[in-house]
């Protein structure tokens, strides 16, 4: 009998639950081996008493597979290289979660994270030689060697939702919409929510922008004959002179406290028409997960659990093409995946003549 260890780690999103369900489907019932679920990632391993429960099959008798977040629960200072400590200072504290493993005596470790916890995540398991197997989340949908990380598309179906009840009240009022999405690095969720949702202009951290661009595309949305638009913009994306709004807000340096009410505030004054913001924020990473996410959960689950059996480790599970398959976890850690400037999503909004940018 081997004994398995899983761990969500870094931003929840829709979908975790899903996933320690089949880990744990497949284990007990197909190989009859002992789950623990590690609670809080990695800080439940690091911390003494260990925190940490044996996961049963009667557990997702219930509501597991539908249930937003994750209830294991997962702590963002969990980083054991850089550990914050009260005084301000960092503490090295890796070998106590490696001290953690063996004293709860795992075989392996399923870590269900994004970039940054597989990058963490993978140094751990080699520092303290444990087999990891990677399964991708986030909402960001910006994980290396994988088309879909679990959140991803349940996050875009929140932003298209949210689309469909601007546009109404936007139409009604003559407005021009400006929603707020996630996506610090990359503009997944902005590029396929836009087009989903109708959106006239899409920002993104990828690509390059001009104001007077985005206002000469309302002004030709508004002589075809509407009377509003909608914008959509990933988080990441900086002021048209490279500031990040948000933290310039903070320096005192702007009156934005982001880039929704920077580009608002811009766009109302360029077009003399009337603008509102929204920013949607951690809506997008609650909820029940979308069909795909469950399948997409359901087969990552059973395909880590087949890979710590056949002793495939320090890869990440993956979705390419038309099925699940795995790729080294060295191939994943090398940062956030930013959407390929000429992509098919790219081109299908220039397409239908969104503005998305300058070409970079
Ligand atoms: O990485 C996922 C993400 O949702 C980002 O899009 C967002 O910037 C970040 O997490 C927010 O994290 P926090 O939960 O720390 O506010």
């Amino acid at each position: 009998i081997r004994r398995l260890g899983v761990l969500t780690s870094g931003g929840d999103c829709a979908g975790l639950n899903a996933v320690i369900r089949a880990v744990t489907y497949r284990a007990v019932r197909h190989y009859g081996w002992k789950v623990f679920g590690i609670i809080d990632g990695t800080m439940g391993l690091m911390e003494r008493p260990l925190r940490y429960r044996e996961l049963d099959l009667d557990m997702f008798s219930g509501n597991m597979l539908r249930e937003g977040g994750t209830f294991l629960g997962t702590v963002n200072k969990g980083d054991p290289f850089n550990y914050p400590m009260p005084d301000g200072s960092t503490q090295d504290r890796s070998l106590d979660f490696v001290d953690g493993f063996n004293k709860l005596a795992l075989d392996a470790v399923v870590v269900i994270g994004g970039d940054g916890s597989m990058r963490i995540l993978s140094q751990l398991c080699e520092r303290g030689g444990i087999g990891m197997v990677g399964v991708p989340k986030t909402i960001d949908n910006d994980v290396h060697g994988t088309d879909f990380a679990v959140g991803f598309t349940t996050a875009v179906n929140v932003v298209t939702e949210s689309l469909d009840r601007l546009q109404p009240t936007a139409a009604s009022h003559h407005r021009v919409m400006i929603l707020e999405v996630m996506g610090r690095d990359a503009g997944h969720i902005a590029v396929n929510a836009g087009i989903s949702g109708g959106a006239d202009v899409i920002l993104i951290p990828e690509l390059p922008y001009r104001l007077e661009s985005i206002a000469e595309k309302i002004d030709q949305v508004i002589r075809e004959g509407r009377n509003h638009a909608l914008v959509v913009v990933a988080e990441g994306v900086k002021t048209e002179d490279g500031l990040n709004a948000q933290v310039a807000h903070s320096h005192g340096q702007t009156r934005y406290g982001g880039i929704g009410h920077y580009l608002s505030d811009r766009i109302s004054k360029m077009t003399e028409l009337e603008t509102r913001e929204t920013i949607l924020g951690h809506v997008q990473r609650g909820g029940t997960p979308s069909t795909r996410d469950r399948l997409l959960a359901s087969a990552f689950g059973v395909h880590a659990v087949d890979m710590v059996a056949k002793g495939r480790l320090g890869r990440m599970v993956a979705w390419q093409e038309r099925g699940v398959t795995d790729v080294p976890l060295s191939e994943v850690c090398i940062g956030p995946r930013s959407l390929e400037p000429d992509g098919t999503l790219i081109n299908v909004a220039r397409g239908l003549g969104i503005y998305i940018g300058e070409s970079p």
